[in-house]
């Protein structure tokens, strides 16, 4: 596992944009061979989000030839909702880019079988042939999507029940009423995000602190799931450095000496 360590949000945002768009550009990808990209909702993506679009306008990125797959959404809240997924990914990023919407995919929480939803969308991703990258944030609890803890780590698609915990993380995006924040969604599983050929987390912050402890230097455990990373072939956690406050002074020199030459 790669652990990417920078000085602040903005500078893990421009990292992971400047990664993502070297892959993609790298990848050449055409109509017939387009680039297949997993992308999460939440505060810790907004910047990689802005650093794109800034190079999309700059004219240094395409997405005409990518297809997305995002991770999760709520169940039950429309589309239109300002905090439903559907809305935060065309708010921060699909709305500002050249991707055709017919590459967008959303699982739908407001269809009228929801395990069908989850049965096809996973049949969708075996279709275009596997995610290239899965670009994904991580709960406080260490969770990744809406996998809880304790969700297993084959786990694929499904309806999930949402903890206590990411139910009051959430609530501030609800008028700070836990009563208003979902209590299920539909979730990617770890199965499905570890699947793809290259997983890059974003971790952020000293509230993520001890979860990006449990996932480093800890072992592969279900009540992070995360530390699934640990078994990938290709995962990098990109953090800053109020995030890496509980890692070990050694862990984290470890980490910086290795990235010193940086990149690719
Ligand atoms: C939610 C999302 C996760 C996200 C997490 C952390 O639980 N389902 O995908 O990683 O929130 O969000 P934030 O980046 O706002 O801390």
């Amino acid at each position: 596992m790669r652990i990417v360590i920078h000085e602040n949000y903005l500078s893990i945002s421009k990292w992971t944009a400047h990664y993502i768009a070297k892959k993609i550009n790298d990848f050449a990808p055409t109509k017939e061979n387009p680039f297949i990209l997993g992308l999460p909702t939440g505060s810790s993506p907004i910047g990689t989000y802005d650093e794109l679009v800034a190079m999309y306008n700059a004219g240094e990125i395409s997405f005409k030839n990518v297809i997305t797959f995002n991770m999760d959404e709520y169940v039950n809240i429309a589309e239109t909702h300002p905090e439903s997924y559907h809305y935060f990914m065309n708010k921060y990023f699909f709305s500002h880019i050249d991707i055709p919407k017919e590459n967008i995919n959303i699982l739908d929480g407001n269809a009228s079988d929801l395990d069908k939803e989850c049965e096809e969308y996973e049949e969708k991703i075996k279709k275009v042939g596997g995610i290239n990258l899965f670009l994904g944030g991580i709960g406080p609890d260490g969770h990744i999507a809406f996998n809880e803890p304790g969700s297993s780590l084959n786990s694929r698609t499904r309806v999930k029940t949402l903890t206590h915990d990411t139910i009051l993380a959430n609530a501030r995006f609800f008028d700070n009423d836990h009563k208003k924040v979902p209590k299920t969604a539909l979730t990617v599983g770890v199965g499905t995000v570890m699947d793809a050929d290259e997983v890059i987390i974003l971790v952020s912050g000293y509230n993520k602190a001890t979860a990006l402890k449990k996932v480093v230097e800890e072992g592969v455990n279900h009540m992070w799931t995360v530390s699934a990373l640990q078994m990938h072939k290709k995962g990098i956690i990109v953090c800053d450095d109020e995030a890496t406050m509980d890692l070990t002074v050694g862990t984290v020199k470890y980490f910086k000496d290795i990235e010193k030459g940086d990149i690719e």
